[in-house]
């Protein structure tokens, strides 16, 4: 099944995607965490995403639907996908559309501005692998330490309040608009994800099989 997560920012869709792609073994593709990575590695798309990114802004459709494609056409994806954060603009849903993949589902988790606000400031990354944990609803066995990887685990830079509120806005004027588009092509399902994270993965997982 490919599929489309869709949510503000820290609405979940990382937390979920981890857990349902383990579920239905498919891989689960961010590009928040590919972009990461190529400003890591100091690549050309890197280098055009590292200014937007760290404003809360989004990365110009360009770069992102050249890594997405690269990344959709690996083996890994034949059986099935999440895409975590994209398309975020109805330019980039129109490119997928182009690019034919089918999307069979559109999972919207719904999370008020205000949760969200108080939910990130409490997330962490890791440092080494990206995985994503946050001090009370999901935090590390070990403090500050990966429980995967043993890297360290520290807050993302757009994680600042005042570029949280930037990455909201964004979200409301760019990618809520993708609602319509989805839910005109009878593909979007909206899942809650105000309650604890295995609740909101109880939600996820049945409107995914329902
Ligand atoms: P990206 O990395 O995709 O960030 P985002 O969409 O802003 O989403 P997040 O990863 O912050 O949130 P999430 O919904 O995955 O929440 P999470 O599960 O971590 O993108 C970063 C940047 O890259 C963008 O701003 C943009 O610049 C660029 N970019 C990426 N894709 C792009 C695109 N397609 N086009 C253009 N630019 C692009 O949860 C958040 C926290 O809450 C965690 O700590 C978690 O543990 C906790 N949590 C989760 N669920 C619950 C729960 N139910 N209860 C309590 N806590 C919870």
């Amino acid at each position: 099944m490919n599929m489309i997560f869709l949510g503000a920012p820290g609405a979940g869709k990382g937390t979920q995607a981890e857990v349902v792609c383990k579920e239905l073994n498919i891989p689960a593709i961010s590009t928040g965490n590919m972009l990461r990575e190529a400003v890591k590695n100091g690549t050309a798309a890197g280098l055009a995403a590292k200014d937007y990114m760290d404003k809360g802004e989004l990365v110009p459709d360009e770069v992102v639907i050249g890594i997405l494609k690269d990344r959709i056409a690996r083996d890994d994806a034949k059986n099935g996908f999440i895409l975590d954060g994209f398309p975020r603009t109805v330019a980039q849903a129109e490119a997928l559309e182009k690019m034919g993949v089918r999307i069979d589902k559109v999972i919207e988790i719904d999370v008020p501005d205000d949760a969200i606000t108080a939910r990130m400031s409490g997330r962490r990354v890791c440092e080494g692998c990206g995985n994503s944990y946050h001090i009370k609803f999901k935090p590390t066995k070990v403090e500050g330490i990966c429980d995967a990887c043993g890297a360290k685990v520290v807050q993302r830079i757009d994680d600042k309040p005042e570029t949280v509120q930037a990455r909201l806005k964004t979200y409301h004027e760019k990618t809520a608009p993708l609602k319509d588009y989805y839910l005109s092509r009878g593909k979007l399902v909206t899942v809650q994800g105000q309650n604890e994270i295995a609740e909101t993965s109880r939600l996820t997982l049945a409107a995914i099989k329902g």
